[in-house]
């Protein structure tokens, strides 16, 4: 058995997996995200190491701990934890989605230059992204940058509980624009332009390897076995590809959480030449580009939960009713911004096109369908750059809707296979896990999680393809208004 931990964005997951890759046990514990100022976005790091700890707690009321072989953690990319010299956090982890760093990228990108980043990392800067953070840090509080001993990503934060060691993977440590992702290794001109020590940076490793043993402290708080291999792990799309399968080019995962995510497989390094889309490292050995809407699932939790009164299924419902097209309204999903294709932290989300005959039926279809034109865009430019994408494989929550993956498959024209207890990310680290300590064929019998395959119809596709040519016009219109 092996055990994999995913720290997202709302909470962090829990599974058990046999050695057939089934899973025979899992725990979800939440945790809060905090805004204390708009375009901020910041979780304690303490609160996902809590979260784990209670969520092995109560797997291991069931499940005897003793007959873990291995362990892997994934999480949510790009996330600066600054750390002090005892190996404690200085400051709440600044997240994926917060925008505050929107200066220091407009340096990276305009100063530093677009061909340089590219030249170096395969990407250009976004708010996102950890550089533009660390230089935030640099400039906003060197109090606390001065006390600053070593970085990391969030799931690092878990790895170093668990081995006592600083340790990353290639797949998230693409995520922080300091890393060489043709090389997989970190890029040392990079590091001097952000004049960041290598001492300061955890060790990397591909995310299939052990990096590290479970040691006395994690033994004590988690009852983990002593001295179990701890694999690199990955960031959480390069994981939950693994979860699905998803390794050679064709198939593209299509990912519908907090963040929408189009990951496309890549046997060779070939970035976008404008870095439109990331270029990153995967967690078998090989690389993806990637299309990242920041508030997918989230647009649609924010149109339920704050502006309706939170009835999912009814909102759903009223939207299944209405026809394609929302009756001619428009939803631009950059309730944060927006990272891909425009790359525009200024960026914000919009209803257009609204009159007296829309109801809130159109508003909710309007928003999914708004969501699904943004990930189309960055499924178009995988198209431009000659990646093959046959056919869709969807996970995370907002992929439990019908409506929505049928709505994906017709503007997409493409099949979308829906794929259920996939377990996310948490299971494709299980599954490196699995990998590290029975071999590369440990899993490829791993069971096949398809549930259903939706098909795109020729005639909703065309219809929707027109709809796509002008949404694709309306940020370029809007762009200026929102700056
Ligand atoms: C990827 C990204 C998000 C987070 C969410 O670039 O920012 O998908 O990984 O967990």
């Amino acid at each position: 058995y092996t055990l994999g931990i995913d720290i997202g964005t709302s909470g962090a997951k829990m599974v058990i997996i046999d050695k057939f890759g089934k899973i025979v046990a899992e725990a979800i514990r939440a945790y809060p995200i905090y805004h204390i100022h708009p375009g901020w976005s910041e979780q304690d790091p303490e609160d996902w190491w809590t979260a784990v700890k209670d969520g092995l707690q109560e797997l291991f009321q069931t499940f005897d701990p003793s007959q873990l072989k291995g362990v892997g953690v994934s999480g949510q990319m790009h996330g600066l934890v600054a750390l002090d010299e005892n190996g404690n956090p200085l400051l709440p982890a600044i997240l994926w989605n917060d925008q505050r760093s929107h200066e220091e990228t407009d340096y990276l990108n305009n100063v530093v230059g677009k061909g340089t980043l590219i030249e170096l990392t395969g990407n250009i800067a976004s708010p996102g992204f950890t550089a533009p953070k660390i230089l935030w840090l640099k400039k906003h509080r060197p109090d606390i940058f001065a006390k600053v001993k070593s970085i990391c990503l969030p799931k690092d934060y878990i790895n170093y509980k668990l081995v006592g060691e600083l340790v990353t993977d290639v797949s998230d440590a693409s995520g922080t624009l300091f890393f060489d992702v043709r090389n997989r290794k970190w890029s040392e001109p990079m590091l001097k332009i952000l004049e960041l020590h290598p001492d300061m940076l955890p060790k990397v490793y591909e995310s299939y390897e052990a990096a590290g043993k479970v040691n006395e402290a994690a033994e004590r708080e988690t009852a983990l076995p002593l001295g179990i291999p701890v694999v690199a792990g990955a960031g959480d799309n390069a994981a939950g590809a693994v979860g699905i399968q998803i390794a050679e080019e064709g198939t593209v995962m299509v990912s519908l959480g907090t963040s929408g995510v189009v990951f496309a497989p890549q046997s060779t390094y070939l970035p976008d030449e404008f870095a439109r889309l990331h270029s990153f490292c995967d967690a078998n050995g090989q690389w993806h580009v990637m299309g990242v809407t920041l508030s997918a699932g989230a647009s649609l939790k924010w149109w339920v939960e704050e502006i309706q009164d939170g009835r999912y299924d009814l909102l759903l419902a009223e939207a299944e009713q209405i026809p394609n097209g929302s009756k001619g309204l428009y939803f631009l999903p950059y309730l944060s911004g927006e990272r891909t294709p425009h790359n525009d932290p200024y960026a914000r989300g919009t209803f257009l096109g609204l009159s007296h005959q829309h109801t809130r039926g159109d508003m909710t279809r309007a928003v999914l369908e708004g969501v699904s034109f943004s990930l189309y865009e960055s499924i178009v430019i995988a198209q431009q750059l000659q990646i093959p994408v046959n056919s869709v494989r969807a996970i995370g929550g907002g992929a439990q809707s019908p409506l929505w993956l049928q709505m994906i498959a017709d503007i997409f024209g493409l099949p979308v296979e829906h794929w259920v207890s996939s377990g996310g990310p948490a299971l494709g680290v299980a599954l490196l896990a699995l990998r590290a300590t029975e071999g590369l064929d440990a899993f490829k019998d791993a069971p096949v999680g398809m549930n259903h395959i939706f098909e795109p119809d020729e005639i909703r596709h065309k219809a929707y393809q027109k709809r796509f040519q002008q949404y694709t016009l309306l940020y370029r219109s809007l762009k200026d208004a929102f700056s």
